[in-house]
């Protein structure tokens, strides 16, 4: 039985003619963007677009790494029986079908109808090749990660490299309906890029490096106490092990963010800077932590 289930969009359609682009709302760039991903074949099996610069080994290893914390984290989370988990912000559904391999019931989200196509691709994928048990657990829907609101359904909300994509408004209303729709032992698990000093990207690819004190700040004001969190960026004394991790295609790191003026890198990446300016005529201004946080919901009478 088929389970996949494509509600009416809950934004816009993407084809408005004759607008300036740049005067879209923020939320409509960023579905563009990510619905381009997809479409230009840029977010492949990769999971990322700022993979695709990397050594295939080094995107293995931080999948791996990746893996490694989410396992860690949610230890007993994992042993549940029936579990339920939505995966908010699913992208091409590579979490959503990891955890229905776990036995959980997954519903999956993504605003970018793109994705949720391509997850219903690999759904199908799974069913022609006798893994209907993994496929039949998942359910992939278009929706905003804002505008969850499936009250008390779940025992897990996994949101990986999605907070990041929203303004500081929609993050708190994200930290809202999460918490509405958790179960009360229920948890929440995210993984943004963070930094020392926040920095704003406007344009194209609309996105928000917050400090890890200001998510902090959202979800609690939001009944989600952070238990955990944990860091998984990749240090370079790893890259520099495997070859052909440094492209020369003037990005040299993904993950660079330029911050005229400021220098705010982790002290064990310093010594790239003079090469990376070298190399692009440009500065770096701050190198994001790949970071995972765990928040329990508080209970209501506490
Ligand atoms: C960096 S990708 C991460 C995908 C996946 N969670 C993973 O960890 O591999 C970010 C995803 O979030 C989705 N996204 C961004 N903003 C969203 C929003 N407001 N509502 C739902 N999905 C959103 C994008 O379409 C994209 O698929």
């Amino acid at each position: 039985m088929r389970r996949t289930e494509n509600t009416a969009p809950t934004v816009p359609p993407n084809n408005v003619s004759g607008l300036d682009e740049t005067a879209l709302p923020e939320a409509e760039r960023s579905r563009r963007f990510w619905d381009a991903q997809v479409r230009d074949r840029r977010y492949t099996s990769l999971d990322g677009p700022g993979m695709l610069l990397f050594d295939d080994r080094l995107v293995a290893l931080r999948r791996g790494r990746e893996e490694t914390t989410i396992q860690y984290l949610l230890d007993d989370v994992l042993r549940k029986t029936s579990l339920r988990v939505l995966d908010a912000g699913c992208g091409t559904g590579r979490w959503s079908f990891w955890f229905a391999r776990h036995g959980a019931q997954v519903t999956a989200i993504d605003f970018s109808q793109e994705m949720i196509d391509r997850c219903c691709e690999r759904q199908q994928g799974l069913w022609e090749s006798g893994e209907s048990g993994t496929a039949n657990l998942i359910t992939f829907r278009q929706q905003n990660a804002w505008q969850v609101d499936d009250d008390g359904e779940f025992d897990l909300i996994f949101c990986g490299g999605v907070l990041q994509c929203l303004d500081d408004i929609h993050v708190s209303e994200f930290a809202q309906r999460a918490s509405r729709a958790l179960q009360p032992d229920g948890v929440v698990l995210t993984r943004d890029s963070v930094l020392c000093r926040r920095f704003d990207q406007d344009g194209d690819y609309p996105v928000h490096y917050r400090r890890a004190a200001e998510y902090e700040s959202a979800f609690s004001a939001n009944g989600l106490t952070k238990v955990q969190d944990v860091g998984a960026w990749i240090h370079p004394q790893f890259i520099t092990k495997l070859p052909g991790w440094f492209p020369l295609s003037g990005r040299p790191l993904a993950f660079a963010v330029d911050v005229d003026g400021w220098l705010l890198t982790h002290a064990p990446l310093r010594w790239l800077l003079p090469l990376y300016q070298r190399l692009t005529g440009r500065g770096i201004g701050a190198v994001p932590d790949h970071r995972f946080f765990l928040y329990r919901r508080r209970s209501q009478d506490a």
